[in-house]
């Protein structure tokens, strides 16, 4: 392959410790992307590979969208960067006006991160803050739940409920306590929201009921945890956790990191199952992949308390990082929220949803796919476990990938996600990569 690679100049892959990756293994047998465009990516050997999980759940409108680059190098030599404390420049707040014209009325103020993981520990501090400024300063409690993934800074790893991500890192901040996950072994292969499990909401109202629903500060949960294999809430389920939140002053968090900006058919999971929240987390296909972004989204009477607790003039929240609405990252999440206005993003990943989860669940019938889930465009297929957890997955996503698909894996779960400009043909595409793989292993 010529042009590409050329510029890949390294000669060695040992300085750069990759993030959650096996750096030995991958090391030992590289996987390097040199090209994407539309739904495709492309290896050093050059390979086409389809990308099934839109990167990391990040590139809605497909790769390569030169709009946004455009917008990305516009703003660099126009303004290339601000000093976000007491100054500011236009983009920031235009993308602020943007999202807000999508998300649930009444949550109009955004706050600008540079992650996912960010971005959760920004909402960690808005819920104490607000509660301070509200005289409850005594709620110092959260509670979160199995099984969940909110990024990887310290407040998110002690929220967090997959093992592997809290366990060498326990302990900093106490006062975390987890609901039980959704996951039913007697629900496996149900499509869309569990008919059962609604119940399980009320182990916050445990909570309420051992630590004082006054101690508690905020629920926080991803309204399909998605990181952990695609777990569809109970019908009733999130309703049931508004109603106890709003009979006890806790503040519901909804963290859209994966569900947000079309991923469900909706612009964020709060539409499509009918349940506003206090506080949304935003980041990922906020700028299609194309700049670290995360943002915080809240209600007006959240904004407006912790305006109004703080002398005239004076900092109301002391937070905020140097790159807090970065002008690149502003530029390029305008530009995507225009090309998902403009094509209609949303709408098409309704419309593909059914085909998408047909397909999906078609794959029922290989030997070693142990359950389905999903919703909108995203799906979670469980395989059966090998030589030990997550040894399957592992080694299924690399001969995925050399087939010609990206699949992430966590555990033994695939998390499928095409980007939102997929068509019907690009589901069968994945499939067939997936049925060949899964053929070839034992069950
Ligand atoms: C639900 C959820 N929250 C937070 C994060 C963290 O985002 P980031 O990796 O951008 O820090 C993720 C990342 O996958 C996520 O899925």
């Amino acid at each position: 392959m010529t042009g590409p690679v050329s510029h890949f100049a390294a000669n060695s892959l040992e300085h750069h410790w990759m993030p959650f990756t096996s750096n030995r293994d991958f090391k030992a047998d590289p996987r390097l992307v040199v090209k994407s465009e539309g739904v495709y990516i492309w290896d050093h050997k050059g390979g086409k590979i389809i990308d099934g999980s839109s990167g990391l759940f990040c590139v809605a409108a497909g790769h390569g969208r030169k709009e946004i680059a455009d917008a990305v190098h516009s703003a660099l030599m126009t303004n290339d960067y601000t000093a976000p404390f007491g100054l500011a420049h236009p983009l920031s707040f235009a993308l602020a006006q943007k999202v807000c014209a999508i998300t649930p009325e009444p949550i109009n103020h955004i706050f600008f991160g540079n992650s996912g993981s960010e971005a959760i520990d920004t909402a960690l501090k808005i819920c104490m803050a607000f509660h301070r400024a509200n005289g409850e300063g005594h709620r110092v409690r959260f509670v979160s739940r199995e099984r969940a993934y909110h990024g990887v800074n310290i407040g998110g790893v002690s929220l967090a409920g997959m093992v592997k991500n809290r366990e060498t890192f326990s302990g900093v901040m106490p006062n975390v306590v987890c609901m039980r996950h959704t996951f039913d072994e007697n629900q496996r292969f149900t499509r869309g929201q569990p008919e059962n499990g609604w119940e399980l909401a009320n182990d916050l109202q445990r909570f309420v009921e051992t630590y004082g629903g006054s101690t508690i500060a905020a629920c926080f949960v991803e309204p399909i945890a998605g990181s952990t294999g695609v777990l569809i809430p109970p019908k009733g389920y999130l309703e049931r956790l508004r109603e106890i939140c709003d009979q006890n002053g806790i503040l519901l968090v909804f963290d859209e990191v994966i569900c947000g900006f079309g991923r469900l058919g909706t612009p964020f999971a709060a539409q499509a199952f009918g349940v506003t929240p206090d506080i949304m987390t935003l980041a990922k296909a906020l700028t299609n992949g194309c700049q670290p972004m995360g943002a915080v989204a809240v209600r007006d009477e959240i904004y407006d308390t912790v305006m109004n607790a703080s002398p005239e003039s004076a900092i109301e929240f002391f937070h905020g990082y140097t790159y807090s609405g970065h002008p690149a990252a502003c530029a390029a999440g305008l530009a995507t929220q225009e090309i998902y206005e403009s094509e209609g993003l949303f709408a098409r990943a309704a419309e593909l949803s059914g085909y998408f989860l047909d397909a999906m669940y078609d794959l029922r019938d290989l030997d070693i796919v142990t359950d389905v889930r999903g919703y909108g465009l995203l799906a979670g297929i469980d395989v059966a476990q090998g030589a030990a957890p997550g040894a399957r997955g592992a080694s299924l996503q690399k001969k995925l990938f050399w087939e010609g698909l990206h699949v992430k894996f966590t555990g033994d779960a695939g998390i499928i996600a095409p980007p939102l400009i997929a068509d019907r043909s690009h589901v069968d595409e994945i499939c067939q990569v997936i049925r060949k793989v899964f053929e070839a292993e034992k069950a």
